[in-house]
């Protein structure tokens, strides 16, 4: 590896700037305000790259200015400077970002080419997506490659600082520098083999080095960690609106082995008044694990089960591979080699080894193949009454090469990409006004367009379920916000105390399902006894309870990109106790979720940020800062919610299906003034696209005397006609309390409920356009 060396010439492109080094060239585009976009390449070449990963409209915007004297590049508020072969950047207001380390920035070599920075004391590096270990990747190596990983994290526990399995199913090159509240971004747009070395080599040096002649990064200004995922989404995109259903309580196995098994799931769910939404099945309901085929005598009647599931308020889902059986009587698999869609080595179709055995992969990079597969993915959904499709193994997986398969090679970290692609077209082409629900378990940056992702075969241990928490915030951080780990764990038998923490936290994850693995012991929430029962009961109805202020969680997360679940630093930038802190953190904007993940304790430290906190269990006022150990025994995970907020709940229901709308529970926290933006629409269709939703701000207002919940009039068409609205105030200091509703320009008093476990005040009334303001008074 050669550093590209000294500057000789700065020169003014049409809308780019360049730079000619001793061994190569640097070319700068602008971008967007505050995204620049910096190549590097011996040649000079710089072929006009536009991946899948970056949305279709990626374009250039604004200019550029080279400044030759002060050996400098600007486009729109941003810098590269670049001196005697070192190089800096700078964001909005000449704010420094990064510099190269004191050897040079810059590296060129055979097929591969690199960039190393100084890492400064006290800086800290989230994203990358999904990676083991802790959540700031400050003393760890990673490469991206994603790779079918069975028994990921197994080294231990992430606080252990092990640095875990790597790589694995997903790579996301993506990263954002933290340091004493101050942030940018780096975008590695690089479909290849790329490796990250934090400060191992060097404990100064951030070195990065990507199969690719050209080393192509994207520099993305702060100074919030939220603009730099903000802007980071703006480039490869965001998640649609997902059904609302999909945010419910999913089981899955592998694999219910029949119809009957599945009819009895379902049926023990509804006895044990467990909410789920969602069966899915695995492999084995196939055909000799042909995709798009069901075996008839475990599944005579498919789309019957389906019928009657939904009925039952339950969608069905199946796992769906991309690589098919290479059988000589199967149709599909002969018209894809006679339409030439399968990848070939040299003049042969490729073979791998799959679940069906010899297996043929589709080439998803010609996008007619592509589009097959898909079309027989959506016939396949159709036929079936399947309300969403599960993408595994589509690394691609291959046993017979698990590293090297060719396919893989030849398409680099976007075979999961461009196949969730060709899916998401296919399926809005033909479900013209519904959603969709994919989930993937390999992806790159920008799949977050097009699936949902699990965080793969993870095992039933408590060092397991502690990981799972910051690999899905950094996934939340490199724009991959609906994701969620397999609840119990995958590999090995769950027991009733780690299932009972598991699926406390998973309550409070984006994605929301359990499954386990074929020869493990059953894992639904009845299988250890009653008190693990009466857990998962009252936390997976809690998980009902909170959707209404969930999916305004994940409406901020098509709207801007933000995780839903987020790591603490995120919410609390300039709380420097969070910079690693992975063992609680925030789902949506208030509420704080500490999960037990160790064995054998009743007890958890919770850092509480700036502010008050209420207990949700109890009503108990915190005051943060504060370091505290609470009270944690099995029935219960610490959970609270930001002083003052206004937290909008649905009544508890057994399907998203059964939810009764017609009420609307705001519970009104004590301890501050806070907002909540509540978004609602439909849940199913696209006619939010046409104006069918509605978005209501909920403010409360606190002082000495009296305690104020304000609902503005609401934006948008959406309405649930003749809906009530029932304030709860949390926490009040008395009985005698007076309930004023404002509306209209009146005043009325109101005979307010009582509820006794948190101290509560409730009153209803009836929702409407013009908003109104419920007064309580101590
Ligand atoms: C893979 C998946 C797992 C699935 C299994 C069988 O290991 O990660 O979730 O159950 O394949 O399909």
């Amino acid at each position: 590896m050669r550093i590209l060396g000294k500057e000789k010439k700065f020169v003014s492109g049409s809308g780019f700037g360049l730079i000619e080094c001793e061994n190569g060239f640097v070319r700068i585009d602008p971008v967007r305000e505050s995204i620049m976009r910096l190549r590097v390449s011996a040649s000079g070449e710089f072929p006009d790259s536009v991946s899948p990963m970056l949305v279709d409209n990626f374009k250039p915007q604004g200019g550029v200015e080279v400044i030759e004297g002060s050996r400098m590049v600007v486009t729109g508020s941003m810098a590269v400077w670049y001196r005697s072969g070192k190089v800096s950047f700078l964001g909005k207001n000449g704010r420094h970002l990064c510099n190269s380390s004191p050897e040079g920035g810059f590296t060129i070599g055979e097929g591969r080419t690199g960039c190393r920075l100084s890492m400064p004391k006290k800086s800290h590096y989230y994203g990358f997506g999904e990676k083991g270990g802790w959540l700031d990747k400050r003393e760890t190596r990673m490469m991206m490659w994603n790779l079918d990983m069975f028994d990921p994290n197994a080294r231990g526990n992430a606080s252990q600082g092990n640095t875990d399995v790597d790589p694995m199913y997903a790579s996301i090159p993506f990263f954002i520098q933290y340091r004493a509240g101050r942030c940018h971004g780096i975008f590695i747009h690089s479909d290849q083999k790329s490796f990250f070395d934090l400060g191992m080599d060097d404990n100064e040096t951030f070195g990065m080095t990507v199969e690719n002649d050209v080393l192509d990064m994207f520099v993305i200004d702060g100074p919030e960690i939220s603009d730099v995922v903000r802007l980071y989404t703006e480039l490869t995109g965001r998640m649609d609106l997902p059904p609302l259903w999909a945010l419910g309580y999913h089981q899955c196995r592998w694999s219910y082995p029949n119809e009957k098994r599945v009819r009895e799931i379902a049926k023990l769910f509804r006895k044990n008044e467990i909410p789920c939404d969602a069966i899915w099945l695995d492999i084995d309901y196939m055909d000799e694990y042909k995709s798009f085929t069901f075996n008839n005598k475990a599944f005579p009647k498919p789309k019957k089960l389906s019928k009657d599931l939904m009925n039952d308020g339950f969608r069905m889902i199946v796992n769906l591979d991309p690589a098919l059986a290479d059988d000589p009587d199967w149709e599909i698999a002969q018209k894809g080699k006679k339409k030439d869609y399968f990848f070939r080595e040299g003049k042969d179709f490729y073979i791998g080894k799959v679940w069906p055995g010899d297996a043929l992969f589709p080439d998803f990079r010609n996008r007619k193949a592509a589009d097959w597969f898909a079309d027989l993915g959506c016939k396949f959904a159709d036929e079936h009454g399947l309300s969403g499709l599960w993408f595994d193994m589509n690394e691609p997986a291959d046993m017979s090469n698990p590293w090297d398969c060719p396919v893989h090679l030849a398409h680099g970290n976007l075979y999961a990409h461009y196949q969730l692609a060709a899916m998401y077209d296919a399926w809005h082409k033909s479900h013209p006004d519904s959603r969709h629900f994919f989930l993937t378990r390999s992806a790159t940056a920008g799949t977050q367009r097009y699936a949902s992702i699990w965080t793969g075969d993870i095992r039933s241990r408590f060092g397991h379920l502690e990981t799972a928490i910051p690999m899905c915030c950094n996934l939340g951080l490199s724009g991959m916000p609906f994701n969620g780990s397999d609840v119990g764990g995958f590999a090995d038998n769950c027991d009733g105390e780690l299932f009972a923490r598991w699926m406390q936290y998973g309550a409070f994850t984006p994605f929301f399902r359990n499954h386990s693995s074929t020869g493990t012991s059953d894992q639904e929430p009845w299988a250890y006894g009653k008190k693990v029962l009466n857990i998962c009961r009252e936390y997976t109805a809690l998980r009902y309870r909170l959707l209404p202020y969930i999916y305004s969680a994940f409406h901020q997360a098509v709207e801007t990109g933000a995780p839903i679940q987020r790591p603490m630093i995120y919410s609390f930038p300039d709380d420097e106790r969070f910079v690693n802190e992975a063992r609680q953190y925030m789902f949506g904007d208030h509420i704080l979720v500490a999960p037990v993940t160790n064995r054998g304790v009743d007890w958890k430290r919770v850092r509480f940020p700036e502010g008050k906190w209420v207990d949700f269990h109890t009503g108990k006022i915190i005051e943060g800062p504060d370091n505290m150990k609470v009270d944690a025994p099995l029935k219960k995970m610490p959970v609270y919610i930001r002083g003052g907020a206004p937290i909008p709940m649905w009544p508890a229901a057994q399907s998203t299906e059964a939810i009764d709308r017609k009420i609307l529970r705001v519970e009104c926290y004590p301890g501050g003034n806070a907002q909540t933006v509540l978004y609602e629409d439909d849940g199913e269709t696209r006619a939010y696209e046409r104006g069918d939703w509605a978005e209501t701000v909920l403010e409360t207002r606190e002082d000495d005397e009296k305690r104020i919940l304000i609902r503005r009039p609401a934006e948008g068409k959406y309405r649930v006609k003749g809906r009530k609205i029932e304030v709860v105030f949390v926490g009040c200091r008395s009985k005698r309390s007076e309930v004023t509703l404002v509306a209209n320009g009146r005043r009325r008093k109101r005979k307010p409920g009582i509820g006794s476990k948190r101290n509560e005040i409730s009153v209803k009334v009836p929702d409407n356009d013009e908003g109104f303001e419920i007064e309580l008074r101590y």
